[in-house]
């Protein structure tokens, strides 16, 4: 008898921990903020304060599903593999919720919600995101799997690259005065990108890592510059007085930082695990 598919077990059947502790994992955010708003921990305005969070927490788990693959070949650990479905149903469990909790902030008036999308870019682009996110769902299913063909089911799959971008922009475009985050986001994405680019340019050899740590090395200057860009444009800030702000850490742990500590950490475990795969010689 075929074993109960449980998103606890592996495919063999047998519970792997490192799936039950996702799974466990993916509901935490989701809980904590339910309680919050249960004890009255929201603020003024609790649900507009959920919906907030919850989209936050969308956005994190797709870039976390975008970033399994690369870590998976990078740290050499396929096992990391098993997760990242249940961690692309999750973001469109929390998607899901995202745009309740809108709803429900809009009383309930299906009329005024589909208004409002049409209406407003940032939301006409997060409603092209979470159907993006429906398609990719919808299609996670072992028999969706088994009727498409592996490239055909592959091709559908890399939107999930469009998906972050649109979900960032959407991100981006809402952001009222803290845009940290959002370029935290963009960095970290431009790292996931690079790396399918070279992914895509050595085809069937594995990445060496030394282009890994040169991409790593670019990440933190790229978020630098973008923000840099950023301000400049939409506040005429001079460039050189964001880079140096960035440098100098005056304003805090800047957004090129904590991309670049991401990175530089994942570079660091890949070298460690490369130098303890290597096979010893044996003395003669
Ligand atoms: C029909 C689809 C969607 C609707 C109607 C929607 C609606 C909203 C609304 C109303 C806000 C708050 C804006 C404000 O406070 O002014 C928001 C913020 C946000 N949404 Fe969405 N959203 C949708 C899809 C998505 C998707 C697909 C993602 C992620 C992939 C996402 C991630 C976020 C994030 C990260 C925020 C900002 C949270 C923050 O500023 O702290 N949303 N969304």
């Amino acid at each position: 008898m075929q074993p109960l598919k449980r998103p606890w077990r592996d495919y063999s059947g047998r519970v792997s921990p490192l799936k039950t502790a996702v799974f466990v994992a993916l509901f935490m955010p989701g809980a904590w903020v339910a309680y919050k708003f249960a004890t009255d921990q929201l603020g003024a305005r609790p649900l507009q304060e959920a919906l907030l969070e919850i989209g936050q927490w969308t956005l994190r788990l797709v870039f976390l599903a975008l970033a399994i693959t690369p870590l998976s070949r990078v740290l050499v650990w396929p096992r990391l593999n098993l997760v990242r479905r249940m961690i692309g149903v999750a973001a469109f469990a929390y998607v899901c919720t995202h745009l309740t909790l809108y709803t429900a902030s809009e009383a309930f008036n299906l009329g005024t919600v589909a208004g409002e999308i049409l209406k407003r870019v940032y939301l006409s682009i997060g409603f092209v995101a979470l159907l993006g996110l429906t398609a990719l769902a919808a299609t996670s299913t072992d028999a969706m799997v088994r009727r498409l063909s592996p490239r055909r089911w592959q091709a559908l799959h890399r939107f999930v690259y469009l998906i972050a971008v649109l979900g960032a922009w959407h991100f981006f475009l809402q952001t009222k005065l803290d845009e940290w985050e959002p370029f935290v986001m963009i960095g970290l994405l431009a790292w996931l990108l690079g790396w399918r680019v070279l992914a895509w340019s050595f085809g069937r050899r594995p990445v060496p890592l030394w282009s890994v740590a040169l991409l790593s090395l670019a990440a933190g200057p790229f978020t630098a510059l973008a923000e840099a860009l950023y301000f400049n444009l939409k506040m005429h800030v001079p460039i050189e007085r964001v880079l140096m702000a960035d440098l100098s850490l005056e304003t805090g742990l800047r957004p090129a930082w904590v991309v670049f500590g991401i990175v530089a950490a994942v570079t660091v475990a890949a070298f460690g695990r490369a130098a303890l795969r290597r096979p010893r010689l044996k003395p003669a």
